[in-house]
């Protein structure tokens, strides 16, 4: 019998709970950091990315309190490898670790520099060192975004790209407290790379897996990106673009079916399609409007 009054009691104090991170972070953190935190939250799915920001916040704040009692420091690097498919969100979830890590104070900062392998290497002896470091040195304060890091090692010992390497590592041995450095790319590859490198996994320690979005995530992201536009989608355009996506995520996915990026394009594609079909439309509505209709989605092979 106490038993169960207990469990009750209990139920009733998890219901209390606030029950989003940002909410949560809200009520333990300062504004600045909660209003990052919010737009981490905003984004569709994307569960791992903000519980790890959870706890880097957590952690922060029991740093702190550690500090208070005298007790040791948690000493944490925040380098990270980013694996997932195109369009998953990695640039979009790194611009804003940068902001939430700046409004943190662990980047002075917080901008984001996105390169790939021929911002790094270059065409002759010394001119990659000379590159990746002018690219190191931009990135201070901020976060080093490296797309498809295992570009870097694809021409072997005798290419430029080890100097790449060579130099990175370095920069993360000198520098590495005053930026973020996020490698990203297709999992398979990122793997293997981490695996031919040995200097490397030590010193990327968080690994985070995007993984592609579900036909139900793609119709919510489309609708926010609808929403900040001020467009939406009428109930057919909604179902017709739920079919396409279904048949698009069966057809296309060995081919690198492009997520959220590929939503973007179709809505952008819509857009202009829509502002065509009214454009003879003398008195428009707000509904009209704002309103993608079926009809203002069209895919050559559907
Ligand atoms: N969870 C999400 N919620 C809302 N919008 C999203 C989400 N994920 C991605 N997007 C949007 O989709 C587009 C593509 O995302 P992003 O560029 O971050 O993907 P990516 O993983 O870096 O892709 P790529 O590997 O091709 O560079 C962007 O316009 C972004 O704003
Ligand atoms: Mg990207």
């Amino acid at each position: 019998m106490q038993n169960r009054i207990q469990v009750v009691f209990h139920r009733t104090e998890r219901v209390r709970q606030p029950e989003t991170l940002a909410d949560r972070v809200r009520t333990t953190a300062p504004d600045n950091v909660a209003a990052a935190f919010a737009d981490l939250e905003g984004l569709i799915g994307l569960q791992e990315a903000k519980k790890l920001m959870y706890e880097i916040h957590a952690l922060l704040r029991m740093n702190k309190e550690r500090e208070k009692h005298n007790l040791k420091l948690e000493k944490q690097v925040f380098h990270m490898v980013f694996k997932g498919n195109p369009g998953t969100g990695k640039t979009t979830v790194a611009r804003i670790f940068g902001r939430i890590f700046k409004e943190m104070g662990i980047l002075s900062k917080g901008h984001l520099i996105e390169v790939e392998r021929a911002d790094l290497v270059g065409e002759f002896i010394g001119h990659t060192a000379q590159k990746t470091r002018d690219l190191v040195k931009k990135a201070l304060g901020g976060v080093l975004f490296i797309d498809e890091a295992y570009s870097l090692a694809r021409g072997g010992e005798k290419d430029f790209g080890k100097e790449a390497i060579d130099c990175l590592t370095k920069a993360l041995e000198d520098k590495g407290n005053e930026f973020v450095c996020i490698l990203a790319g297709y999992p398979e590859e990122m793997d293997a790379f981490l695996e031919l490198n040995p200097g490397m996994p030590s010193r990327f320690p968080i690994h985070l897996t995007f993984a592609d979005y579900s036909v139900e995530e793609l119709l919510k992201i489309a609708d926010s990106m609808l929403a900040t536009k001020e467009y939406r989608l009428s109930a057919s355009a909604r179902e017709k673009l739920r079919q396409h996506l279904i048949r698009m995520r069966q057809d296309v996915f060995e081919d690198n079916f492009s997520n959220a990026r590929y939503v973007r394009n179709a809505l952008e594609q819509a857009i202009r399609k829509q502002a065509v079909r009214l454009l003879e439309i003398q008195e428009l509505t707000r509904e009209d409007i704002m309103t993608l209709s079926a009809e203002d989605f069209v895919w050559p092979n559907a």
